[in-house]
């Protein structure tokens, strides 16, 4: 015996939605027809003019191939192919600001590498994912970046390591902050306060994460006067250390 069932056309949603949602009437219909498999990409639902060939993969490239590289740390980002998969995740990592691993607020003091995203660079991602995923055309490919050297871990130069609170008793010229045992979660702000009244911001982390844990090289060095006043707030659960000369 045959039979046969119309499939009609889902109608296109008005807000953009996760393709997978479209999923259990989709099957449905294909286990009642007795079809077994569907091509997937027949049935994304694209709602965004952003694609991975133009935009997207310049940022991952940039942000992340450092690490999602073949024979890297992470599983590779580096094609389409690899990344479509992925493309939820990717969504709530960089949303949640989790990836790339960095755990500084982004415009409190200035580091070297700052690994963290840009709004733009957020919306970018989150937006090509909502609106589908597209892969766009292959022409409009950056180069497949060259791999960047690594981030430094050591910084050498005078070390003064406290526990959330300091006063310096001689000038220091800062250079780098190092956090040693601090527990996950935590969130506290680093401040100098000059003799001369003057308050610098030095270093926000948030919701910190031991594996995403980093040595923070200033942008530029900082001139701390002796008797400035270094103070993590809160002050308490931390270890840090000022690297300089
Ligand atoms: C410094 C290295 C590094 C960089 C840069 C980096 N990642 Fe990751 N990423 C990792 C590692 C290591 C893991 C797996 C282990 C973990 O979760 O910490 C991971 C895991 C992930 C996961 C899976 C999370 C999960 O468990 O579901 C996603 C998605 C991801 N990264 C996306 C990104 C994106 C997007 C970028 C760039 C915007 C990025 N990563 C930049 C190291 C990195």
């Amino acid at each position: 015996m045959t039979f046969c069932v119309r499939v009609r056309p889902l109608p296109r949603p008005q807000v953009p939605v996760d393709k997978n949602s479209l999923f259990p009437p989709v099957l449905l219909i294909m286990a009642v027809a007795g079809i077994s498999s569907i091509p997937v990409d027949g049935h994304d639902v694209v709602t965004t003019k952003l694609t991975w060939s133009k935009e997207v993969s310049r940022v991952v490239f940039r942000r992340c191939v450092s690490c999602h590289t073949p024979g890297g740390p992470a599983f590779s980002l580096l094609s389409y192919a690899e990344a479509r998969p992925w493309a939820k995740a990717i969504q709530e990592e960089v949303l949640r600001r989790r990836m790339p691993p960095w755990n500084a607020v982004k415009g409190f003091g200035e580091f070297q590498h700052d690994a963290g995203l840009s709004q733009e660079e957020i919306h970018t991602i989150a937006d090509w994912v909502e609106g589908g995923a597209p892969e766009g055309d292959a022409a409009f490919l950056p180069a497949t970046p060259k791999l960047a050297p690594p981030l430094a871990t050591k910084f050498s130069g005078r070390r003064l390591a406290f526990p959330g609170r300091l006063q310096l008793a001689a000038p220091l010229s800062l250079r780098a902050i190092e956090i040693g045992r601090t527990a996950p979660g935590a969130a506290f702000k680093l401040i100098a306060d000059t003799p001369s009244g003057q308050r610098i911001p030095l270093l926000w982390i948030d919701n910190f994460s031991p594996k995403a844990n980093r040595l923070y090289v200033l942008k530029a060095p900082v001139a701390l006067p002796s008797g400035t006043r270094v103070t993590a707030y809160p002050p308490t659960g931390v270890a840090l250390t000022l690297i300089g000369s």
